[in-house]
């Protein structure tokens, strides 16, 4: 096991529904498949990284409801500590609609965030004795924004590096960028926030400067099927992904960044460690659901040597 880590961001329960093709507006579609299930951009990313052997604290906030217990289900059936939950007594626990396209695997989702976007200032606070004992702490973009604030200028006071996974997009101030160390957007994302169109690996260089402009540290671009941009010191190349069979790709992102906390907690370097997070995200295509598609490490390590 690598050093202590934590995930901080959100926890929603997945409502998913597959069906032949997406409705357009006005439309009703028969589905095939439904699956209730935790989710949430934080929370996936939380289980991703514990499955595969990190020591993670998962910080997210729930309500007093019977979602909350969906998540507080999934961590006792996974041994994942609770010690670091947030509750908020009025505010129902989040859920995210998903549809996904069972022929193409894209999907559209809603996301309600509830209670993970009421994290206070004193809750953020309450965490300095556990961000003093991480190495690394990743976020993302999806719990209130004041919070992730908070918690980035805490992270840099206790010495710990600040992982953003920049998901779902919403402009971010660049006082806020410079605290952080390392950046995961997917292309859109990274087309968003910097404004290169990131279709090759030049594009992509281009993209990374603008946040190497803006002080971040290492620049990683996610690229669905065709695998990952990956920017440290001057270097920077695209590490394809593996070809597998993708049935939904719903937390591929998470799973390669649970991945890559893993990797990178444990020393390796960032080729070693996207390649691992690459294979944890080619394992969790091939199943359906969020959560629920999160390989375990041994299954990790099998695939890493299969793939040698
Ligand atoms: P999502 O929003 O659906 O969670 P994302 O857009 O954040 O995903 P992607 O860039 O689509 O993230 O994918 C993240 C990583 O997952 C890729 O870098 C790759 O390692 C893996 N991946 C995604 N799609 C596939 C695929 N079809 N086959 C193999 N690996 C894949
Ligand atoms: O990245 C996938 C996640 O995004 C889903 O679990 C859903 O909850 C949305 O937040």
């Amino acid at each position: 096991m690598g050093k202590k880590v934590a995930v901080f961001g959100s926890f929603v329960v997945d409502l998913m529904a597959r069906a032949a093709h997406l409705p357009k507006p006005g439309e009703t579609v028969k589905g095939s498949v439904f699956k209730l299930g935790a989710g949430g951009k934080g929370f996936n990313q939380g289980i991703a990284a514990h499955k595969a052997g990190a020591d993670v604290a998962m910080i997210t906030k729930m309500g007093r409801d019977s979602f909350a217990d969906v998540a507080l289900k999934a961590m006792d059936e996974l041994s994942f500590s609770k010690e670091h939950l947030l509750y908020n007594e009025e505010v129902g626990t989040g859920s995210a609609i998903i549809m996904v396209d069972e022929k193409t695997s894209q999907n559209q989702i809603i996301i309600v965030p509830g209670a993970c976007s009421t994290i206070t200032a004193e809750e953020v606070d309450a965490l300095r004795p556990l961000l003093e004992e991480c190495e690394y702490v990743l976020l993302q973009l999806e719990v209130n924004q004041d919070a992730n604030e908070r918690l980035v200028d805490l992270a840099v006071a206790c010495g710990c590096k600040v992982i953003l996974n920049t998901a779902p997009y919403q402009p971010v101030s660049d006082e806020f960028l410079s605290k952080v160390y390392m950046v995961t957007p997917n292309e859109v994302e990274a087309e968003m926030m910097t404004g290169v169109p990131v279709d090759g690996l030049e594009a992509a260089k281009k993209a990374a400067k603008v946040f190497y402009d803006k002080g971040v540290k290492v620049v990683i671009i996610t690229l669905g099927g065709r695998g990952v941009f990956l920017s440290e010191n001057g270097r920077e190349e695209i590490l394809p992904a593996f070809q597998v069979n993708a049935v939904d790709t719903t937390g591929a992102g998470d799973a390669f960044n649970g991945g890559l906390l893993t990797g990178l907690a444990e020393g390796m370097d960032l080729w070693t460690a996207a390649r691992f997070a690459n294979a944890l995200a080619a394992l969790s295509v091939q199943k359906i659901g969020t959560t629920p598609s999160m390989p375990t490490r041994k299954e990790v390590d099998d695939f890493l040597a299969q793939h040698n």
